[in-house]
């Protein structure tokens, strides 16, 4: 047999004979049903002990490449077969007006060495022991017997910590029954869309906003509309009467930053009374606050039951987990439940039960005050160093939340997608405002976000970037 074992390699012997081996398996070299040489000729050819030869060949045979036939020798198995190639591309199609083609995500992508990537939190922060702990807790015999399907709102454990939570940081007014556990916002926008919108309905957006938001609805057959912001938020008096549902960001607009001024949320609330209109309240990134007193959310003002609120662990913990929910009005609450059951039946419990005690115990609460900790320092060298390096040529449009901040080009003339991809060719990743745009109004402007920013990589990579911009 011809193999080649590389014996000086470092690492132990048993290994380099295995990795050898199965190198010939993968290569094809060795096919199915070949027979191997029995292991005290093959260790006599490589110079090493029977026993690491068999070692190795037992090694191959309890992961199912090789069997073992007693008294026969050792052979490849079936299951070392190739996998076909693939098959031609197909004669099927999505149907007429599905556009949407996944683009890539910061976990696909390198991580550059000033990262200002937006909307990722330091997953260093994250408490990888105590989560593993309540975890492994649950599925050894916690709240839901891990057989059997469960309820499609979440467990009700979660559901009711919830409510607690968000009733004491943002006056949410809320029972247990009125949330649905989701995998994420994005779950809870495609829940929402499914129940409201049908073919041909408005749907206004921010401009600029939240593509994942945009193209959700759009998926659905929605006409989305954008609507301009300003210093106060989503202008109100641009949305039109005949919208079904309006999307909005009103602690932190996405990725802008101002919250929604007082007079436009009462202004938002009287339009959706009047004209019908559906309200998504998205209040991502609110756990994190760099101001005393933040305005009362749409949810707790709202007394027509127009408003769905929606939140998501993905910044306060990690966007792994694919942990939010919402809060809708209980007109809604059997149409959601519906959609989620259909949609893929319901959470993962365990994750749930595990999550419940993170939020119950008060441990998401000190988790958020040493996050709350790092990010602010974090702010205050993206805002000192935008002033101090880029203040002639950037201007930061004041905001008070979330883990990143955004700055317009003074000069309108700017292409903030080109100095966006020479900077990242430059080992500074900054997103360009523009790419968050839907209609033409949006000026040019970069998005620093600082969450995964390491702490000592700000103000040279601010620096560098001042070089490009
Ligand atoms: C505006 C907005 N909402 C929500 C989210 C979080 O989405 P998810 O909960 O699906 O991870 C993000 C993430 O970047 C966001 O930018």
């Amino acid at each position: 047999m011809d193999l080649s074992v590389d014996l000086d390699a470092r690492g132990d012997r048993v290994s380099a004979i295995y990795r050898a081996l199965l190198d010939a398996i993968r290569a094809g070299r060795l096919g199915v049903g070949d027979r191997l040489p029995p292991s005290r000729a093959l260790a006599r050819d490589l110079g090493v002990a029977r026993n690491t030869v068999a070692t190795a060949y037992e090694r191959l045979v309890a992961e199912g490449l090789l069997e073992a036939r007693v008294g026969a020798g050792t052979y490849v198995a079936d299951l070392a077969a190739p996998v076909p190639a693939p098959r031609r591309a197909g004669s099927l199609h999505p149907r007429e007006g599905w556009t949407f083609r996944p683009v890539p995500v910061s976990g696909e992508r390198p991580v550059p060495p000033h990262d200002f990537r937006v909307g990722i939190p330091d997953a260093s922060l994250f408490p990888f022991d105590t989560w593993r702990r309540l975890v492994a807790a649950e599925l050894r015999g916690g709240a839901h017997s891990p057989g059997t399907y469960a309820h499609p709102a979440g467990l009700p454990l979660l559901r009711e910590a919830i409510v607690r939570s968000l009733a004491r940081s943002r006056g949410v007014a809320a029972a247990a029954d009125d949330v649905v556990v989701t995998h994420g916002t994005q779950q809870a926008l495609d829940l929402v869309a499914r129940v409201l919108i049908e073919r041909g309905d408005v749907v206004a957006v921010e401009d600029p906003g939240y593509p994942f938001a945009r193209e959700l609805f759009a998926s659905y057959g929605a006409r989305v509309v954008p609507v301009r912001v300003d210093a106060e938020g989503i202008v109100v008096e641009e949305i039109p009467d005949n919208a079904r549902l309006v999307f909005t960001t009103p602690s932190h607009q996405f990725p802008l930053g101002p919250p929604l001024s007082l007079s436009r949320r009462q202004a938002l609330l009287e339009l959706a009374n009047r004209h019908r209109i559906a309200i998504i309240e998205d209040d991502y990134d609110s756990e994190f606050r760099f101001t005393e007193r933040p305005l009362e959310t749409l949810q707790a003002m709202d007394r027509h039951g127009r408003v769905v609120y929606v939140g998501t662990f993905s910044k306060s913990l990690l966007p792994a987990l694919r942990a939010g929910y919402l809060v809708a009005p209980p007109s809604l609450r059997e149409a959601l439940l519906g959609a989620r059951q259909l949609a893929d039946g319901h959470g993962a419990p365990a994750e749930q039960a595990a999550l419940a005690r993170f939020v119950a115990d008060g441990m998401l609460a000190r988790h958020l005050r040493r996050a709350r900790a790092t990010y602010t320092e974090r702010r205050e060298l993206v805002l000192g160093g935008l002033d101090r390096l880029l203040g002639d040529r950037l201007e930061v449009v004041p905001s008070a939340a979330g883990l990143h901040v955004t700055a317009t080009f003074r000069d309108a003339g700017v292409d903030d997608v080109g100095v966006a991809t020479a900077a990242l060719r430059a080992g500074v990743a900054v997103e360009a405002l523009s790419a968050y745009a839907h209609g033409p109004g949006v000026p040019p402007g970069l998005v620093l976000g600082y969450g995964a920013a390491v702490t000592a990589s700000i103000t040279p990579g601010l620096r560098r970037l001042a070089r490009l911009a």
